[in-house]
């Protein structure tokens, strides 16, 4: 099987270390890729946005199966364009992608479905922030409707600062969504979803905020462990069946069924789980941390997903012990990065590449979050442990990570 992957993150460069392992991949092709998929893959410049340019390249280069990683291409229909000219994909299409896209066609699937989220409100004027701002409070949750790689969403007790970063998105055309405040441990729960089948992958938990003890602005995710020892398995099949099974239902239901990865993101509070965000994709930097633990052919799951065969596929297989994902992020990030500095000390195993790119020779940073470091072990301490010291060793001017990366459910801190 030819398997052609879109994206350049570190997301998509674990997903090509993963398929490199499957005996029925016998090519792998990615584009446009970046620094470090190159030794994985056969690497291919494309417009991602374009459903046009990615069917010709998946054309050209006789891909049997296309693995749509980032969400902008998926929200822009790239995933229907492929299916159109009847190249088996993974990926949702634009119609069920809006379960990330637009935050409002997510709630409105979760009311009808009757799934627990925060309740919310959207605000498409400033002259009616005041008033809805007054609504919510302590805890302010201030989401920007759109797409905004996770850097939309401020959550603050400052009211000024939910009001400012409100009325800065209304300046530049978005519609804002305010939310009530899930309190409780998050929890990611990544779903293969073909119709109503839904097969659930190892729950993990990201770390959004740039600093140690959640402190500082939201990012893209800082950093991700897995399995989470303080969650039940019960909880897992709650979320499951109460949660993805009715959600995939109704999608059905509408007419536009989902087929791909969904991702649920949960808050696990004293009522049971409630959805904080749906996703349409694989998760960065979860993925990372759990394809580290898969024991099964990812092509092939993969595969009968994009087939809508996942119902015969065997559940998928994990190896014991945990991992543990540090993302090293580049000077100044989440705001604007420094970019064009040499990194050095990144060639070895468990690193995935994301904003990096190649220049004289050289390995530079081209983004804010630069690498991905993934250490495993028995447990969840040796898999902290092997992350940083595997960390410790790179070198980037000016870079930053967390240190705390599954530290509070190490010790204990996060209870149900
Ligand atoms: N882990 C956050 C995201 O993938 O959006």
């Amino acid at each position: 099987m030819r398997v052609l992957v879109i994206g350049s993150g570190a997301r998509e460069h674990a997903l090509l270390l993963a398929l490199s392992k499957d005996p029925k991949v016998s090519k792998l092709l990615v584009a446009p890729g970046n620094a470090g998929t190159a030794k994985l893959a056969e690497q291919h410049p494309v417009d991602v946005a374009s459903g046009a340019a990615v069917t010709e390249l998946a054309r050209k280069v006789e891909a049997d199966l296309v693995v749509i990683g980032p969400e902008v291409p998926l929200v822009l229909g790239v995933a229907d364009a492929l299916r159109e000219a009847g190249i088996a994909t993974f990926g949702p299409s634009a119609a069920a992608a809006r379960i990330e896209g637009s935050k409002a066609f997510a709630k409105d699937v979760m009311a009808v479905a009757g799934v627990r989220t925060a309740h919310s409100e959207i605000v498409d004027s400033p002259a009616k922030l005041d008033a809805a701002l007054d609504r919510f409070g302590p805890n302010w949750v201030v989401k920007d409707d759109g797409l905004a790689a996770g850097k939309g969403v401020v959550v603050t007790t400052d009211r000024l600062v939910a009001r400012d970063h409100a009325a800065e998105l209304l300046e530049t055309g978005h519609p804002v969504l305010l939310e009530s405040f899930l309190d409780g441990p998050e929890v990611s729960l990544f779903c293969l979803v073909d119709g109503e089948t839904v097969m659930p992958l190892l729950p993990a938990q990201d770390h959004k905020r740039v600093g140690d003890g959640d402190t500082g602005p939201n990012t893209g995710g800082m950093g991700a462990y897995t399995p989470l020892p303080w969650l039940p398995q019960a909880v897992v099949d709650q979320i499951v069946t109460e949660v993805v099974e009715p959600v995939a239902a109704e999608m059905v239901k509408r007419g536009c069924p989902f087929s791909g990865l969904l991702y649920a993101g949960l808050a696990i509070g004293v009522d049971g789980p409630a959805v904080v965000e749906f996703n349409c994709r694989f998760g960065d930097p979860e993925t990372q941390a759990i394809l580290e633990l898969l024991d099964s052919p990812l092509g092939e799951a993969l595969k009968a997903t994009a087939t809508g065969t996942l119902a015969s596929l065997a559940p998928v297989q994990w190896k014991d012990g945990a991992a543990v994902t540090v993302v090293l992020a580049a000077e100044n990030y989440p705001g604007r990065p420094r970019t064009g500095d040499a990194i050095t000390g990144a060639g070895g195993l468990g690193v995935f590449h994301a904003g990096t790119a190649s220049h004289e020779g050289k390995v530079v940073s081209a983004g804010g979050r630069v690498l991905s470091v993934v250490g495993s072990g028995a447990d969840l301490a040796a898999a902290r442990a092997d992350a940083y010291s595997k960390i410790e060793s790179i070198r980037l001017p000016g870079s930053h990570f967390r240190t705390d990366i599954g530290l509070a459910a190490l010790e204990g801190r996060i209870s149900l």
